[in-house]
């Protein structure tokens, strides 16, 4: 299974600091946002990730991250979005980097903690069939995509409804079977121009290969000033966990 993080797009939403550099460089907490996705990917065993990114600022996540050697990557690749013609337009400009693997897709503003998504990576790549998105309530469901469930199964999927028929937003982690170039091919832009994430998810739902798992940890969409500021309070108290967990395990030990 290979990676792809999508880094793309205007990041309109965070005027001004996104005037001369990407989003997902900017700091959330002790590092840049991109960051969490990446170390996320790489603690699923991911080994060989493409990074989608917006024209003029490649270059600079080029220096951030280098050859991805100290996330413990064993390849590190970049292509250019030249503009923000939405997700689904993002991840079709890594047709060939996939080759006809699985892929696990990030947005490079979503955060999670808490939750480990090895094991589903891991399932999902030994049958890599249809789709999986990951699902967690939101107090704001008109912010998100949203899903409606029936029991053990989507029902539907919504981008930013105005009336929403749940609050679980679907999050910005994605697990594609190899169709998934195939079917962005088939998606029209939506009202706003964009090849909605969305529209793709709804295809592999119309074929009932749509499957899905709730999200156990925090999650976070880091795309406002409001929740980048909730972003770094919750990465420090994670890693004040983390600390203290080791600190412990050391004094066990000892
Ligand atoms: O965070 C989860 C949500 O992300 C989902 O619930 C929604 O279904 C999904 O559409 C998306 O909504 P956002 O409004 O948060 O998407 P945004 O336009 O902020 O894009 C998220 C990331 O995707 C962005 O940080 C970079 C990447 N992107 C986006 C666009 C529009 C690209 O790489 N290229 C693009 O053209």
């Amino acid at each position: 299974m290979k990676g792809v993080i999508l880094a793309g797009g205007n990041g309109t939403r965070l005027m001004p600091l996104t005037h001369v550099t990407n989003k997902s460089l900017l700091p959330i907490y002790d590092r840049p946002m991109i960051y969490y996705p990446l170390e996320l990917m790489a603690e699923a065993g991911i080994e060989e990730v493409m990074i989608v990114t917006g024209g003029n600022t490649c270059g600079d996540m080029m220096r951030v991250l280098n050859d991805g050697s100290q996330f413990g990557l064993r390849n590190l690749y970049f292509t250019v979005q030249e503009k923000a013609g939405g997700i689904s337009q993002a991840l079709s400009l890594a047709e060939s980097f996939a080759s006809g693997r699985e892929l696990f897709v990030m947005l490079g503003d979503n955060l999670i903690f808490g939750h480990n998504v090895a094991d589903t990576v891991r399932n999902f790549a030994a049958q890599p069939v249809g789709a999986k998105v990951f699902l967690q309530p939101v107090p704001d469901p008109e912010r998100f995509g949203i899903a409606a469930l029936a029991e053990d199964r989507i029902l539907s999927i919504e981008e930013k409804p105005s009336q929403p028929k749940s609050n679980l937003a679907v999050t910005g982690l994605y697990l594609y079977d190899r169709s998934v170039f195939d079917k962005i091919r088939t998606l029209k832009p939506s009202a706003r121009g964009e090849l909605e994430v969305t529209d793709l998810n709804r295809s592999y739902l119309d074929e009932g290969q749509l499957g899905f798992e709730m999200l156990s940890g925090e999650w976070i969409d880091a795309g406002t000033f409001d929740s980048m500021l909730e972003a770094s309070q919750m990465a420090k108290r994670h890693a004040d966990l983390r600390q203290t967990f080791n600190s412990n395990s050391l004094a066990v030990a000892a």
